[in-house]
């Protein structure tokens, strides 16, 4: 495999399933047990924020119940043994990534572990539960506290710094995403209509945007992506 220099990892949730966090849209994933308009909208929030608070609070408490597998580990260690640059941006909001070692990571979507002032607007690290009765710890105010995650209908966090990545890449890979959910489904159109960077899709099955990559590779992340970071490293 050539050198590469400089490389862009899209990730979703496929690259957490084999640590036993759900997917969205695979049978039984969280789309199938929740209507995205009842928990995952500014509308939810506003209509009922109990509902929203509590569907976010459980799965802030799986976070501590999950360990990063051997895909996330692997990404973790291209990054420490690659002489170059390794960028993560997940549409997850786990924190498996930053525990499989990776520190150059992107959350484009927000983070379960952090929530923010809708009043003041400060972003805090909250490993428990939020409620409508938590005060802001910076301005005081309450209720005033919402989960720091990108709902449907709001604008994914740092896009402009993603796309200036996304045209500086190499090799651009994508790992465990349904390709379903935009802007991150248009990121290997963008990457190869500005560039000329080889682009991977590592999932278990051929995603919606399969056939925008150069290379596709099909099974499950846990084994497939340390066999590529060994190749990428040798
Ligand atoms: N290894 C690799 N891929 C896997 C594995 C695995 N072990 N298990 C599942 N997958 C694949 C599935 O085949 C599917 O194509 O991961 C993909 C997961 O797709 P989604 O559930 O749609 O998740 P994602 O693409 O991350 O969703 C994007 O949608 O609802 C929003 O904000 C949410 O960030 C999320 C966004």
């Amino acid at each position: 495999m050539a050198s590469y220099k400089n490389i862009v990892v899209l990730t979703g949730a496929g690259v957490s399933a084999e640590s036993g966090v759900s997917t969205f849209r695979d049978n039984d994933g969280l789309w199938e047990q929740h209507r995205i308009e009842d928990v995952a909208t500014p509308e939810a929030f506003h209509r009922d924020p109990d509902m929203v608070q509590n569907f976010y609070n459980v799965r802030r408490a799986q976070l501590k119940n999950v360990e990063p597998n051997a895909a996330h580990i692997a990404l973790g260690a291209l990054e420490s043994g690659l002489d170059g640059q390794v960028t993560i941006v997940t549409q997850n909001v786990d924190n498996l990534h930053e525990r499989g070692g990776s520190t150059s990571i992107i959350h484009m979507h927000g983070e379960l572990g952090k929530v923010r002032c809708t009043c003041c607007g400060y972003v805090f690290l909250w490993p428990g539960d939020c409620s409508q009765s938590s005060q802001c710890p910076n301005c005081f105010n309450q209720p005033a506290l919402r989960p720091h995650i990108v709902w449907f209908g709001e604008m994914p966090f740092e896009m402009d710094r993603i796309e200036s990545l996304l045209g500086a890449c190499d090799l651009f890979i994508s790992i465990g995403t349904s390709g379903s959910v935009y802007p991150a489904a248009g990121f290997v159109s963008l990457v190869r209509a500005i560039g000329a960077a080889h682009t991977i899709e590592v999932n278990l099955e051929p995603s919606d945007g399969a056939s925008h990559f150069a290379e596709t590779r099909h099974g499950e992340a846990g084994t497939l992506v340390p066999l590529l970071v060994e190749e990428l490293l040798a």
